[in-house]
């Protein structure tokens, strides 16, 4: 397998600038997986890394090795779509060896190779169907095979799951984790789904205007995110923000706006008196708003009122107002209050995030 080095990676179509200054190192056998909003790059840096796409500055290392020149089919690369991109006019057996027969790859070594990853996909039954007679989960199953029997250094996948209803994408994401163990393989995956992420990723990137914001494990990154974006964009319902300034009152620090006044505990944010009167944002995720119900007590209360209540199953969205501001709460079901009623919450100190208002940038430890 192999290790990939993104350095200061530039990439212009025209005028406009896509990717601006990347810099990642993807490990030998690492599952990164890369995240952000539709039209940051990710597509386009797996592309650069194939060799489908030129790259306007900077050095992409493959096992230590400069392949900004080298040929896409000299690169060990598979890469596996969204789309599929399976050939119509071939039979399942024949969309998955035709790389190795254009190889003139030995003919036993191609059967052995496509039996073993039709086992591993459980595609035998398939072999002679043509693409077009396949479910949508079996046809992504033979782009994978596609990929496997290469035998790759690097497995690129770019939102392959997306096209697919929500029960088999739980499916394939289970295939895919067990896929990585088995094949001891480097994987880059770009996808739009938070559990995706969560779930495969060792490490995630998570990208925005062409630049790299964070690159964590998946519990560095929701637990602290580095910037407002990066908060915002990890996690699912997402975060509240309030907008407020601190203030020191004696020793203590308050957050304050014109609607609440929260304590600031000291291990969030010590050397308090640094940060009298800075204006910032409060993150706090809607797992981490607390109402107060049976028996339940909050401490440091704030008042809202119940505007919407969303039941999921075993948790419940709760859209609440206080004063001017809009905070979500996700709470165990079934909290049985109507629209309208009110609602005393408080929040979770533990696990709030301080942002400066400017910078965006994190200040909470
Ligand atoms: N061949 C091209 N010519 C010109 N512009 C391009 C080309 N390919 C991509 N772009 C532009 O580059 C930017 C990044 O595109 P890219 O496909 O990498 O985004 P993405 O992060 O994969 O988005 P999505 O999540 O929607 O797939 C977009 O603004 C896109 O319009
Ligand atoms: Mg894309």
């Amino acid at each position: 397998m192999a290790t990939v080095q993104f350095k200061g990676i530039v990439k212009k179509f025209g005028d406009n600038l896509v990717l601006n200054g990347v810099d990642v190192d993807i490990k030998d056998h690492e599952f990164v997986v890369i995240v952000g909003p539709s039209g940051c790059g990710k597509t386009t840096l797996l592309r650069m890394l194939a060799g489908l796409e030129e790259i306007t500055d900077g050095e992409i290392l493959i096992d230590n090795l400069l392949v900004n020149e080298l040929h896409p089919s000299k690169r060990e690369i598979a890469m596996v779509f969204q789309d599929y991109a399976l050939y119509p006019h071939m039979t399942v057996e024949e969309n998955m060896n035709f790389a190795l027969r254009l190889r003139k790859m030995d003919k036993a070594e191609i059967a052995s190779r496509v039996a073993e990853a039709s086992n591993v996909l459980q595609l035998n039954k398939f072999l002679k169907r043509m693409p077009k007679q396949l479910s949508g989960g079996q046809r992504q199953r033979v782009a994978i095979g596609r990929a496997i029997v290469r035998k790759p250094k690097v497995f690129l996948f770019d939102e392959p799951l997306s096209n697919l209803d929500a029960k088999l994408r739980e499916e394939m994401r289970v295939e895919i984790a067990k896929l990585y163990q088995r094949l001891n393989a480097t994987i880059i995956y770009v996808t739009h789904d938070q559990v995706e992420a969560m779930t495969l990723a060792g490490r995630i990137v998570i990208m925005n205007h062409g630049i790299v914001q964070q690159v964590g494990s998946p519990i560095e990154v929701y637990r602290k995110p580095c910037n407002l974006f990066v908060a915002g964009f990890i996690g699912s319902p997402t975060m509240n923000f309030m907008t407020g300034k601190l203030a020191l009152e004696g020793e203590a620090l308050f957050f304050k706006n014109e609607d609440i006044k929260l304590s600031i505990p000291p291990y969030l944010l010590s050397d308090a008196k640094k940060h009298d009167g800075r204006e910032v944002v409060l993150g706090v995720r809607p797992d981490d708003v607390l109402v107060e119900r049976d028996g339940e007590k909050c401490s440091d209360k704030v008042q809202g009122v119940l505007e919407v209540c969303e039941l999921l199953g075993h948790r419940e969205n709760l859209y609440l107002k206080v004063g001017g501001m809009r905070v979500l709460a996700t709470v165990e079901a079934f909290f049985n209050r109507s629209p309208g009623s009110a609602v005393t919450l408080c929040f979770n100190y533990k696990n709030m995030h301080v942002f400066d208002k400017a910078t965006e940038s994190r200040i909470s430890e």
